[in-house]
């Protein structure tokens, strides 16, 4: 622990929360798979309404995975990797800018048309949970949060080059000797955005979020699914036919 100036809060928030958070996902991700297998999934509402769901959603999905990806290039991936590929660190920044900028309207965008369907449409409502309320309350927090590092810190203000510091710290809780210090400078947007980053983690389990392991991306490669008429002037010989009987009548 290499930690002289941070204190006791900076500690428990810095340093003991992110594990508190990681112990809830992954053993809250096991008992849910475990005990509510079947519960497992998004819970989607497209029988209810189809045409916002699928623009909000398309828009939010997308935004959202370019913000990973950023996250993934900025925060876990070391400034002196990403030099040594060539990309400096103006070049990381411009690159952060703009397509951070894009993925988080994108984002913002998609949140507040799934948001507004799940207000509006009665029966979208009427099939929305305590979990799914506080899963879009946590979404907003963070990703207006991230609006305001990336467009408003990074876009339109002074800037700040988190790479050091937020992105060092993050990766010293996984190397198991987490240094809270590295964020105690950091600017207090950047400071709250971490912190509530554990509370949606530790939420994450619980709700409909976990289908984000189950996306079907193996449609891309499964064979075709080959669907038959059974209707009967095609099936050459009824009695002995696949077609459904009744139980118990030859
Ligand atoms: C502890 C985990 C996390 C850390 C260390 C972290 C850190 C950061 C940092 C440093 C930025 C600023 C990027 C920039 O200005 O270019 C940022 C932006 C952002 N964060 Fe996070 N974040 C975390 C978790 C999350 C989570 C869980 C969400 C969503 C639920 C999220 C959503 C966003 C969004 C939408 C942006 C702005 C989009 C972008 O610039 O691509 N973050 N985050």
């Amino acid at each position: 622990m290499t930690d002289s100036t941070a204190s006791t809060w900076d500690w428990l928030l810095f340093g003991i929360l992110p594990y508190i958070g990681i112990a809830v996902f992954v053993v809250g991700l096991v008992w849910r798979y475990r005990f509510d297998k079947y519960g497992w999934g998004s819970r989607s509402s497209e029988l209810y309404e189809k045409k916002w769901l699928i623009i909000g959603a398309m828009m939010f999905h997308y935004g959202a995975l370019l913000a990973i990806a950023g996250h993934v290039l900025g925060i876990l991936i070391p400034e002196s990797w990403t030099e040594f590929f060539g990309i400096n660190e103006s070049l990381y920044a411009s690159v952060s800018k703009y397509a951070g900028g894009f993925a988080v309207v994108l984002c913002v965008a998609g949140l507040a048309i799934l948001t507004a369907r799940r207000l509006h449409n009665p029966r979208v409502r009427s099939a929305t949970t305590w979990t799914d309320l506080m899963t879009f309350i946590i979404l907003w927090i963070m990703i207006l949060l991230g609006m305001a590092e990336t467009v408003g810190y990074n876009i339109f203000g002074p800037g700040y080059n988190y790479r050091p510091t937020v992105g060092e710290w993050f990766r010293s809780l996984f190397y198991l000797q987490p240094d809270p210090s590295l964020m105690v400078g950091a600017p207090t947007i950047y400071q709250v955005h971490v912190t509530i980053a554990w509370l949606f983690f530790a939420l994450f389990p619980w709700g409909r979020l976990v289908h984000a392991f189950s996306a079907p991306v193996f449609y891309l490669t499964r064979p075709y699914i080959v669907y038959r008429s059974r209707a009967a002037a095609h099936i050459p010989n009824p009695g002995t036919s696949r077609r459904w009987q009744t139980i118990g009548r030859d």
